[in-house]
């Protein structure tokens, strides 16, 4: 089968497209004829050799969607359309960079969608993501406010709609005043231009401060962010688009005000399941919630697609299809 594979740690050229052999089934396991998958900034970590355990060759893509080749248990048909995301997929075992991907039988998730395969290679990772660090970490209910710090990241964006599909308020943030309009257009009540600091500008539009914070930016900002919330509010810290793991000072008795809450998310397969990944597909399909696709690539253009996504150029998810 063809492969795009990441020979060794290091810039995008190392991920080279060759011939490898398919993998073959095993017990627990399940082969999938890959169609499409979405790329992930922790993709890039992977490939400059900053994922902890994980060895090179190594086939990257931490999710895919395809269809069923062969399951020895039985359960799924051949052809039957599948969902396959995290587990220690593309990291600990080879990932959906390629034809064929052999993975866990427990990271699976069947759906049924008339979508085409790019549209549904975005979704998983995508969905997981905002719908676990919402609804799980947040815990977000209607009726309360949210700041999404990072807004026009394709997670910033997808959680915009969802949280007002569940009627919240949103504030949505971006360093760029160019992008304000299309924050408004994806449903932001109110924009932030984003410069580092943007307590006052929340504190202006709600003096008493928002009650959730999804912080997309990370370290470099969390401060600020916490500097935002309402008595009781929470900051949930999923992303770390701002590249800064760690913060070089923090006072928890100081920097998080009393009451508040500081959580983050790290999501797993486990923190999904199909019945909401098939409703949030009908949903996509309905047309009432719209994804944010920037652009398409091939297989043979994975190193390419890669230098892209590093290069900020993206303003939506990046997509790979698959033959
Ligand atoms: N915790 C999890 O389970 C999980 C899962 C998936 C993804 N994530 C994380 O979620 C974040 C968003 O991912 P994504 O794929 O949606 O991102 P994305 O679409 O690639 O985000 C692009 C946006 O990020 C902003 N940005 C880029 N570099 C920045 C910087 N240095 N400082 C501030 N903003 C910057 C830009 O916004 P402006 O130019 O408009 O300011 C740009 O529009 C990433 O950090 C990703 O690793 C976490």
């Amino acid at each position: 089968m063809k492969a795009a594979v990441t020979t060794k740690a290091g810039v995008p050229e190392v991920i080279e497209i060759k011939e490898v052999s398919r993998p073959e089934v095993k017990p627990g396991w399940v082969l999938i004829k890959v169609k499409a998958f979405g790329l992930n900034r922790s993709e890039i970590f992977t490939r400059r050799g900053e994922s902890p355990g994980v060895e090179f060759p190594r086939i990257q893509g931490i999710e895919c969607v395809g269809i069923i080749e062969e399951d020895p248990s039985g359960t799924y048909i051949k052809g039957q359309q599948v969902a396959a995301i995290m587990g220690g997929m593309g990291r600990f075992f080879d990932g959906g960079y390629a034809e064929y991907a052999l993975v866990p039988f427990d990271i699976i998730f069947p759906f049924e969608s008339n979508l085409t395969w790019d549209i549904l290679g975005a979704i998983p990772e995508m969905f997981q993501t905002v719908s676990g660090s919402l609804n799980q970490a947040l815990e977000i209910e209607s009726g309360e406010t949210l700041l999404i710090r990072g807004g026009t990241s394709s997670i910033g964006m997808l959680a915009c709609q969802l949280a007002k599909t569940k009627g919240l308020t949103v504030i949505s943030t971006t360093r760029n005043p160019d992008k304000k309009q299309a924050l408004f257009e994806n449903g932001a009540d109110h924009v932030v231009i984003d410069a580092g600091n943007v307590k006052e500008q929340v504190k202006d539009i709600f003096p008493n401060g928002v009650n959730k914070v999804l912080e997309l930016i990370g370290t470099r900002t969390l401060k600020d962010s916490l500097k935002c919330i309402a008595p009781k509010g929470m900051v949930c810290m999923t992303g770390i688009l701002g590249n800064e793991w760690t913060m070089k000072e923090f006072t928890p008795m100081g920097d998080i005000p009393s009451l508040g809450r500081l959580t983050i998310y790290m999501g797993e397969s486990k923190n999904l399941s199909k019945e909401l990944l098939q409703e949030f597909i009908d949903e996509v399909e309905r047309g009432t919630i719209k994804l944010n696709i920037d652009r398409v690539f091939s297989l043979d253009q994975v190193a390419e697609a890669h230098q892209y996504m590093e290069d900020n150029k993206a303003k939506g998810k990046i997509v790979v299809e698959v033959g």
